[in-house]
């Protein structure tokens, strides 16, 4: 394994946060903070979509790429309240975060729509951050790799090689989101392992090598840089402390020096 192979990536996931005054506010403060990380660490802001006009226009010039917190799999049509991969092109998204446990686990979202929403994703040209993980009742049933890989088969179902290389892999065990409970270095790149070795069997060797795996759930300013110096965990998706500057920064330093 070789982590020079692949891209180093810091994502903040807003999520339900942030104004667009606020918004703009946070990006000013994170670009002077994060610029040395140019062309050596990926520094990725997913914000809500009323933000993505304020963050892409507040980041130009800057290293820090932009994305949205999902997207819808048709291209246009009578869908209340979704927006489609064209559309977060068009204002100037790169990235996209899709089937997090939030939406898995409050707005119905399943492996067949991540799986259909990754492929529109892909077809427009946006990087997928695709969010896989387990529950705690379902790690504590000794399940993890059962669940992940049955995860990562779906969600990637009929991605190509050649585009599977453009999507991110986030691993999010649902018990360690928001709740400060971090998985531990050892059980993070256990399943980061795991999902590049089903990488390799879906795919070869070497496409699994190229596939940038984060680790997300709690990661914070004290516990990144023993997190992302595993050699299966490629980056972070940050949730909390992706809104403060300083503690965002300090992660991507890790990422920068580890
Ligand atoms: P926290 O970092 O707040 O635990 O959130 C992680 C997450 O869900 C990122 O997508």
């Amino acid at each position: 394994m070789n982590k020079a192979l692949r891209k180093a990536i810091i994502a903040g996931n807003w999520k339900m946060n942030k104004t667009r005054p606020e918004a703009k506010a946070l990006l000013d403060a994170i670009k002077p903070l994060v610029a040395n990380a140019e062309g050596n660490v990926e520094v990725v802001a997913c914000v809500p979509f009323t933000n993505l006009e304020t963050a892409v226009n507040a980041t130009a010039g800057s290293n820090v790429k932009v994305g949205a917190e999902n997207v819808h799999f048709e291209k246009s049509g009578a869908f209340t309240g979704e927006i489609s991969a064209d559309m977060l092109v068009e204002v100037g998204v790169e990235y996209v975060v899709i089937g997090h446990s939030e939406r898995r686990q409050y707005f119905g979202e399943t492996d067949e729509t991540v799986n259909k929403r990754t492929v529109a994703a892909l077809a427009a040209g946006l990087k997928p951050i695709v969010c896989v993980g387990e529950l705690k009742w379902e790690r504590q049933c000794n399940i993890t790799e059962e669940v992940v890989g049955r995860q990562i088969k779906l969600d990637l179902w009929s991605v190509s090689k050649e585009d599977v290389k453009k999507v991110v892999i986030a691993y999010e065990p649902v018990w360690a989101i928001g709740t400060g409970l971090t998985a531990t270095p050892e059980q993070a790149e256990e399943v980061c392992a795991f999902i590049r070795a089903q990488l390799a069997k879906l795919y070869d060797q070497e496409t699994a090598d190229a596939v940038t795996i984060q680790y997300g759930g709690s990661m914070n300013a004290k516990n990144a840089a023993e997190l992302l110096a595993k050699p299966n965990i490629d980056g972070g998706l940050i949730g909390g402390a992706s809104l403060k500057a300083e503690d965002f920064n300090v992660i991507v330093q890790a990422a920068v020096n580890g």
